[in-house]
């Protein structure tokens, strides 16, 4: 159709849905299918959470436009819950809220570059950064790493990519998806050192911080460094937190002059972000560290649950897990990982997602987000690893 944008006909369709696809043609053989897939929270939020928001959204005066970077109450309160994890004074008007982080990942991108400019985006990446750059016209410039290296990017790589001019931005997700690497704070800090000395932006998409170990509580310190308004921008989601992505909800955190550019791109893709779920997050931040914690807790227990169980299993190797994935090397070689997805999905029940839908040369991995299991069925997944790896 020649009226369709050609940069928008030539971006990859969303993956997920054909996933769920094979998943739904399994016909239960082996018991109920479990969706290993989408990095959707399995437990519900809070009931308190969902009376804040039933309060809320019974309020007519919420029911009027709000602030284009959202309500004060939750920038508040983010603004004061990240200074007190980050050790550095953050203020609300650094603080945007948007409808999730996508709309955050986008807003940014559009604020920093456009047609023809370049950004860097380590290789696995997260599908729909690479997306949003397409349909954009930008050049999502990959930046390989390596399961030797636990899919850590290197900064002197970065570094030679650069050189023509073009970069405008380099895109780091820790704790990774899909690869769920939790990056040093060194490397975090020599990537931070490299966009300012080089003048671009450092776009750090903090999606799944709060599943990070305890003791990796403050998983940086760039914003310590009392230039960070120059070169960093922090993306972060409310979805998987507070278990509530259908409330679209999440943050940026610039300096004040990336604010005043991004607030031109949020007045038209959100005009103010949904009011009801802002309201009740505004009291949520501060009044559910302990349900966080707990959620904390029971996710790194299925990662640890997820890691005993592969130990077991011959000719898988988990090469890195973290937070809510593991990126896992199939044992099917020479067979392309969306087959060996389907398979698993349509003969055992188990869906995972594969590592061709993450980037260029991820044939040998499929990501498996085991957060969305319980223990149990993160045990039977695996299980019905085995066995197809058994009758192959
Ligand atoms: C790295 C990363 N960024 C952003 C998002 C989107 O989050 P939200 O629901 O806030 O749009 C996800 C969701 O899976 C993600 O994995």
């Amino acid at each position: 159709m020649t009226m369709i944008n050609p940069m928008l006909r030539d971006t990859g369709t969303p993956p997920i849905p054909e996933a769920k696809g094979w998943l739904s043609a399994y016909d239960c053989r082996h018991g109920p299918g479990i969706d290993l897939s989408q990095a959707a929270p399995g437990s519900a939020p809070p009931d308190s959470l969902l009376a804040r928001a039933a309060t809320a959204a019974a309020d007519p005066s919420g029911a009027r436009y709000g602030a284009i970077q959202g309500d004060i109450a939750l920038r508040e309160a983010l603004a004061r819950e990240t200074s007190g994890r980050y050790g550095a004074p953050i203020s609300a008007q650094n603080v945007a809220i948007t409808a999730g982080c996508n709309q955050a990942f986008v807003t940014t991108i559009m604020a920093l570059a456009s047609a023809g400019d370049a950004v860097l985006l380590p290789v696995p990446w997260y599908f729909n950064h690479q997306m949003t750059l397409a349909m954009l016209g930008i050049e999502a410039r990959a930046l390989p790493t390596t399961p030797q290296a636990g899919f850590v990017p290197d900064v002197e790589a970065a570094r030679a990519l650069l050189r023509d001019g073009k970069v405008r931005a380099i895109v780091l997700v820790s704790p990774n998806n899909p690869t769920g690497a939790v990056y040093p704070p060194a490397t975090i800090a020599a990537f931070a050192g490299l966009c300012r000395e080089t003048g671009i932006a450092l776009v750090l998409d903090e999606t799944y911080r709060d599943f990070m170990p305890p003791e990796r509580d403050r998983p940086h310190h760039l914003f310590e460094a009392p230039d960070w308004r120059s070169h960093l921008i922090q993306l972060y989601s409310f979805s998987k937190a507070y278990a509530v992505p259908g409330w679209r909800l999440g943050s940026i955190i610039a300096g004040e002059a990336i604010q005043h550019e991004v607030g031109k791109v949020l007045d038209c893709i959100q005009i103010c972000p949904a009011r009801a779920g802002q309201s009740a997050l505004a009291w949520g931040i501060g009044a559910l560290t302990d349900w966080r914690e707990a959620n904390r807790a029971d996710i790194n227990s299925r990662a640890d649950t997820f890691r005993q169980a592969m130990r077991a299993l011959n000719g898988w190797s988990v090469d890195q897990a973290g937070a809510y994935f593991a990126y896992v090397r199939h044992p099917f070689a020479g067979v392309p990982a969306a087959q060996v997805a389907e398979m698993l999905a349509l003969r055992w029940g188990v869906l995972a997602l594969p590592g061709s839908y993450f980037g260029p040369g991820q044939d040998g991995h499929l990501r498996l987000a085991f957060a969305n299991a319980d223990e149990a069925g993160i045990r039977q997944a695996v299980s019905r690893l085995a066995q197809a790896s058994r009758s192959a």
